[in-house]
């Protein structure tokens, strides 16, 4: 039955990676940091290959995460090539989100089998139930945003505050040694902002008596030097520029001369009122209520609500700064769920309260699933590029200009299949798809430079390009987002009409051209 459950959380990950497999922008650093370190290998020369030098972004980012997806990544590369899963380099790009998804859902796991000891099985099964049934987590969990490669190393923190005895009431010392060093890493190496975490749990340990403040010094030091000098010595060699330690670098830029301000601003109760309802769904309400009833559920939650207050007070707020807190509500809330459900059967007010749980995860279940159905069909880029590589497959010479709105929604380097760099070992199954094709990305080129210039043969270029002159000189194939209902037919599209409640409104906002007489 557990195993069962853990295996619904795992499959629940990858399913979101199969349903949505293409990416955005925000992931586009780490995933290209992936493809690079598998596609050149890390050496000198290699370098200079790599592709944040061309599109380095606002500020330098750290190369440890996407290192060690790469690194971890290449075994099942190889497993899932025996299998002959792999067709061309989109496929890579799919295994690759696959192992962070998996290493995310294992953690996961892992806080289940803590709970299960602490609270006991049925709120460790809710825990799973309410987790699966969100969707921004199992959504992101496989998708190589900064702060998914920060959750591991947070999640498994909470894991070793929460693994002990349903009355104990402290972690062990050397439980909470661990803690504090994994929160100190991923301060340092990948998101700053879990220093807003590290210091008021540091406060709340004091005040316990988890640790000594002589000993919280030593390990705070110590796991801060080391993971400084990780994160240095990476990231100056990547970068070519040294020292380099990007977080420190991103806190200087974008906190002190107050550049993330420009990316907008928000309410100081936004996290409070928009973003913590959407991560959370229905387990906000059922987390209040675990967080009245249990003392040892309050334990995580100060330290996490006191998290949320403070970065609160930074003017520009994502949901993905606070995605750390998630986890710990749905303890929260696995435990006001499972009060629930345990109240007498034999009375009105004990079935009430069952359908009430029932009621909240359908709930959740049915807005997830109209998200999930929605985001599939919100990447544009991947669609077109794709097309596109199967569209001209039987040609040579190609070279395609894509345009800034599908590099961003899709057009990642994993989809440049008809061009190298290929995997060095991977034998492609199908031969025909390796070519020798020009994916050209340059950025601010107008539609009229580029039918001026002679040697772009297609384009994949934004809807509203289409109304210029320059088009002229262009066939047109138009795309829909939602190219894939169009390729289902017959028995899937009415089981698809059956399941669409709403319908949802898609527009075109991609077209491909071609040159007259290419
Ligand atoms: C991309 O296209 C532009 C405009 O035609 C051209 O100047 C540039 O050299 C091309 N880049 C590559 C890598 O071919």
């Amino acid at each position: 039955m557990d195993l069962l459950l853990e295996l619904l959380l795992l499959a629940t990950s990858w399913i979101h990676v199969l349903l949505a497999p293409y990416t955005k922008v925000e992931e586009s650093f780490n995933l290209h940091a992936v493809h690079d370190v598998l596609m050149y290998g890390v050496g000198h020369e290699a370098l200079l290959n790599y592709d944040h030098f061309i599109f380095p972004g606002a500020v330098p980012r750290t190369f440890i995460g996407g290192l060690s997806l790469a690194w971890s990544s290449y075994p099942a590369i190889l497993v899932a090539q025996k299998l002959g899963c792999v067709r061309d380099k989109s496929d890579l790009q799919i295994i690759v989100r696959l192992v962070l998804a998996t290493a995310n859902a294992m953690i996961l796991c892992l806080i289940r089998r803590a709970l299960s000891r602490r609270f006991g099985g049925p709120t460790s099964r809710f825990y799973v139930l309410l987790t699966c049934t969100q969707f921004h987590l199992p959504f992101w969990m496989g998708r190589t945003l900064p702060n998914m490669f920060a959750l591991i190393p947070v999640n498994l923190a909470l894991y070793f505050c929460v693994n002990r005895g349903p009355t104990s009431l402290r972690p062990s010392q050397r439980n909470f040694d661990r803690a504090l060093a994994l929160l100190v890493f991923t301060a340092a190496v990948f998101r700053s902002e879990v220093v807003l975490l590290l210091g008021p749990l540091a406060l709340q340990a004091l005040f316990y008596n988890y640790t000594t403040f002589g000993r919280l010094f030593k390990v705070g030091v110590l796991s801060g030097t080391a993971s400084a000098a990780a994160t240095i010595l990476t990231d100056s060699y990547f970068w070519q520029r040294w020292p380099l330690w990007p977080e420190l670098y991103g806190v200087y830029f974008n906190v002190i001369e107050g550049k993330s301000a420009e990316w907008g601003v928000s309410p100081f109760h936004t996290y409070f009122t928009a973003c913590l309802p959407k991560l959370l769904l229905s387990s906000l309400p059922l987390s209040i209520l675990g967080f009245l009833l249990d003392s040892r559920v309050r334990e995580p939650m100060l330290p996490a609500l006191a998290f949320v207050l403070l970065i609160s007070s930074l003017g520009h707020k994502e949901w993905r700064f606070v995605v750390y807190v998630v986890p710990v509500f749905n303890i929260a809330a696995a435990k006001g769920a499972s009060w629930l459900s345990s109240r007498r059967k034999s009375t009105v007010f004990g079935r009430l309260c069952f359908l009430v749980v029932i009621g909240l995860l359908c709930c959740n279940g049915f807005v997830t699933y109209m998200l999930t159905a929605a985001s599939m069909h919100n990447y544009p880029g991947g669609e077109a590029l794709s097309t596109f590589n199967n569209l001209y497959v039987a040609q040579e010479n190609v070279h395609v200009h894509i345009s800034n709105l599908a590099s961003q929604t899709g057009a990642s380097l994993f989809l440049h299949t008809h061009a190298p760099p290929y995997l060095p070992g991977l034998e492609v199954a199908d031969a025909s798809a390796a070519h020798n094709w020009t994916y050209n990305k340059t950025e601010h080129l107008s539609p009229k430079a580029l039918s001026a210039t002679s040697e772009v043969t297609h384009l994949i270029a934004e809807m509203d390009t289409f109304a210029v002159e320059a088009v002229e000189s262009f066939d047109r194939w138009s795309l829909n987002t939602g190219l894939r209902g169009i390729v289902k037919q017959g028995l899937m599209d009415s089981i698809d009409a059956l399941l669409h409640p709403l319908r949802m409104v898609k527009s075109e906002k991609l077209v491909i051209l071609e040159r007259k007489g290419a």
